[in-house]
This record gives C-alpha cells, structure tokens and sequence, in this order.
C-alpha cells in the first residue's frame, strides 16, 4: 500500500489545473450503454473509479478503454451481458448507475445492490421507486436488483430527496421509455446538468436542464457522441483549499467559478482573497483565517465533499466555527485524525464544534475515504513536521496525480510504496 511522505510549512504558490470531473465521468460512460455509436470522452481523470466503470462496461460485453490519455471511448454496439457483478460493484457504489441504462437499452438488468459504505448507509430505494415508476418490474433477490421491462413507459415522479445518481439513474432509463417522463426535485449538481447536455446530444428530448424539474420526451435510439468533461469541481475547491491552509497564493486554471460560489463565499468569509478571473479562480491567503459556520447541503449549497477538506481551515482560525453535515450520517471519520494532529474538534451527532488553534503538528495518520484523505494532506501540508498519510489509494480514487499537482506548487509531498 503507498503512503505519502508530507513535510508541512511551505505556503503553496503558483498554477495548477485540475483534471477533469470523476463524477461527471463515471455518469456519462454509464450513460453510453444507452448508445449505439461510440462516445468518446475527453478531459477524463485517470482516477482508479474510472479504471473500475471500465471494468465493469468491459464485464457487460461493451468494449471500452482509453484512446490515449486523458480519453475514453466506449463501443456499446450490443452489450452482451446485463449482470453488473457484486465484487465489482462493491468497490465502487456509482457502478449502479449501469442500471437504468440496461433496462431502458436490453429491457433487462441484474445489478448487484451497492451496500454500505463508510460515510453512510446510501439507499437506493430513489433509484428504483423512479424505475418502477418507469413500469421496470424490480425485485431484490440475493443481494441483486433484478429488473425487466419490454418497454420502459413515460411518467410522472417527485423524487422524495434529490439524489444525484439516482436523477442520472432514472433520468438516463426515462431517455428511451415510450411517451413523456417528467421528473421533479431532482438533483442540481453540475454533474446531473452535463449529463442532460450529452444526453441531448446522443438524441435524447431533454426540457429544463439546469432546474429542479425535467421533462424527457421518450426516443427509440440514441447515437454516439464526443464530449469534453468539465473540470473537476472538488478537486478545484481541494487545490483551493490548500492555498488557503499554506498561506499561500495559487491560481486554479479550468475550473467553472459557477460551479463553486457555495464554496468560494466560505473561504472568503473565512477570510481568503478569492478574485475570478477569465483564466480561473486566485487564492491568496489571509493573516490568519476566521472561524465560520458550515451546513452541507445539495447543490447549489455547500457542498458535502468539501467539508473535510474546510475543516482544515477550520481547525487553524481565530476562534470557533461550526460545521453540520447534513448530507451523510457519518462524515466525520477525519475529525479523529485531524485531532491526531492538534486540532481541538468535538463532534456530536452530526455537528462539529471546532475550536482555531495556531497550528497543527504532523503525525502519522489513517486515510479512510476519498474526501477525509485529501483533508488528511491538505493538513500535513499545514502542519509543523512530518505527516505520513496511510492508505492513499483512497486518495487514488478520486483525485488524479494529487501529489505531483501539490509538488508543483511547492508542496513537499512525495508517495512511498511500501
Ligand atoms: C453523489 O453520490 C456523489 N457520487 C458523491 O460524491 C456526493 O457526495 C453525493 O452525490 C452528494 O453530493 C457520485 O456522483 C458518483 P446522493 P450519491 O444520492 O448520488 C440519500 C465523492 O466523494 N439517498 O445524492 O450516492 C442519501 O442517503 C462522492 O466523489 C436516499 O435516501 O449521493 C444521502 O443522504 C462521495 N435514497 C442523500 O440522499 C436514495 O435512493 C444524497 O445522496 C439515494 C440517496
């Protein structure tokens, strides 16, 4: 297992472009099961989510793999099988997102059911109330969704929490169902409206991309496409992030500033320079930050992937802030780590008290998922001495080359193999 090796102190300067959107990605190649000519994505993340996604449409009978690096191309000519496996899906819960496109595209699908996962229970029940909603005949039997339907018909569903896979789950099944599907409370998440504008571009009748509430007009077939992904919006924020716990003054290049004004509006209250120019969006760290307030919420709200992340900052200000994650149930598994390092953190329920302290010493600590471990570096970076952050596939997952971006910006971090 690699580890990265973090000797913290060094403010963070210069520019750095994020890769594209893992998220976004992991979407849009589920969404190719739907097509009949090839979709090619550029822009992608060379993260090991990605490398899964391809295993997994490799697994459905559907040739996909990277044309040369940074795109994907997918074949689903005929896939030729309709079992997304347990092992597979296991690994990565946004494997289920196969499944509304198998139903809607082979009339039939067999699906591992997803399990927990450490920041939550994640229920699926959204996903399939919206395909049965769609006429999918679904029953759960050994752990699998078992799912069949000759033709998906058009209709009429308010999911009851906006959920974004399970928006991009339905939403791509109600692309070839017979007759007009509407959705409504649906996720507003970047990653949902650029699956609604490839889509729209593989053929499908999309109304009110961008809004709570859409409406799909049915087709018989979609073709294939070329698209380029957005920058990753996490990642930016991360990057971001790590300038303002260096004290530092980074410009990130690529990012869509809209996509980040939740964001952007808690590092400037928390003290940080944050101008948006044409090229991207600078940082440039205050004295010391102040402590703030945080509530996670779907988008356009702050969002959950970037709490542990602004916990960092947290943990360094004037003064307390207060953090309530109100996405997921246990989101928290950084707060005894970072406490490992000197933070001064109570946690209850689903709320974070945290009180500033001048600073944090590095230590030895455990990465235990995507978004906890990049909070773990970005406090290394801050930190006095030396951190080893274990378990950095978790790491591996989402963000791609985080080590060498950080490097190039004067971080001193570099990946031990052990
Ligand atoms: C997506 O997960 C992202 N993953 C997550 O990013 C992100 O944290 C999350 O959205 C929230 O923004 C991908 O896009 C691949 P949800 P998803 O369904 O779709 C409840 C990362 O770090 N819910 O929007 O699984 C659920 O329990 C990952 O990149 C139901 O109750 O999240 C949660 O409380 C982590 N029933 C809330 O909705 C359902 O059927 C939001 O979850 C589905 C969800």
């Amino acid at each position: 297992m690699d580890r990265f090796v973090i000797r913290g102190g060094v403010p963070l300067a210069g520019s750095v472009t994020p890769s594209g959107s893992k998220n976004a990605v992991l979407a849009l190649m589920a969404a190719s099961l739907l097509a009949e000519g090839d979709v090619v994505l550029e822009n992608t993340p060379g993260v090991r989510d990605l490398q899964t996604m391809i295993r997994i449409l490799k697994r459905l009978g559907v040739d996909a793999g990277w044309e040369s690096s940074g795109t994907v191309r997918v074949q689903a000519a005929e896939p030729s099988s309709v079992e997304a496996p347990y092992e597979l899906v296991r690994t990565m819960r946004a494997s289920f997102m196969v499944l509304g496109p198998l139903i809607a595209r082979c009339g039939h699908a067999r699906v591992s059911l997803p399990g927990g996962c450490g920041i939550g229970a994640r229920p699926v029940d959204q996903h399939l109330k919206g395909l049965r909603a769609l006429g999918a005949k679904v029953e759960l039997t050994g752990g699998y969704v078992e799912a069949h339907a000759d033709r998906l018909r058009g209709t009429h569903l308010v999911f009851d929490v906006p959920t974004v896979t399970g928006t991009q789950n339905v939403l791509m099944a109600a692309c070839l169902a017979e007759g007009t599907t509407i959705l409504e409370n649906v996720a507003l998440e970047p990653e949902v409206t650029e699956l609604c504008t490839v889509l729209t571009g593989m053929g499908a009748c999309i109304r009110g991309t961008g809004t709570a509430r859409l409406e799909v007009e049915g087709v018989s077939r979609l073709s294939g496409v070329r698209h380029r992904v957005v920058a990753d919006r996490i990642e930016a924020a991360t990057l971001l992030v790590a300038a303002a716990v260096t004290g530092g003054d980074v410009e990130v290049r690529g990012a869509e500033p809209g996509h980040l004004d939740a964001v952007l509006d808690k590092i400037r209250e928390a003290g940080a320079e944050v101008t948006v120019s044409e090229g991207g969006i600078r940082l440039r760290a205050g004295a010391r930050a102040s402590g703030t307030r945080i509530n996670t919420a779907p988008y356009p709200g702050f969002p959950t992937d970037m709490q542990a992340q602004m916990m960092v900052l947290l943990a360094l200000a004037e003064g307390p802030s207060v953090v309530t994650e109100t996405v997921f149930e246990n989101r928290f598994m950084h707060v005894p780590e970072l406490r490992r390092m000197g933070a001064r953190i109570t946690v209850d329920g689903r709320t974070a008290v945290i009180e500033g302290v001048p600073f944090l010493s590095g230590a030895p600590v455990m990465a235990t998922d995507l978004r906890a471990s990049a909070s773990l570096v970005l406090a290394g970076l801050a930190s006095r001495g030396e951190t080893n952050v274990l378990r950095v596939y978790h790491i591996d997952r989402g963000y791609h080359q985080i080590e060498q971006k950080l490097s190039s910006l004067g971080g001193r971090i570099r990946r031990v193999r052990d």
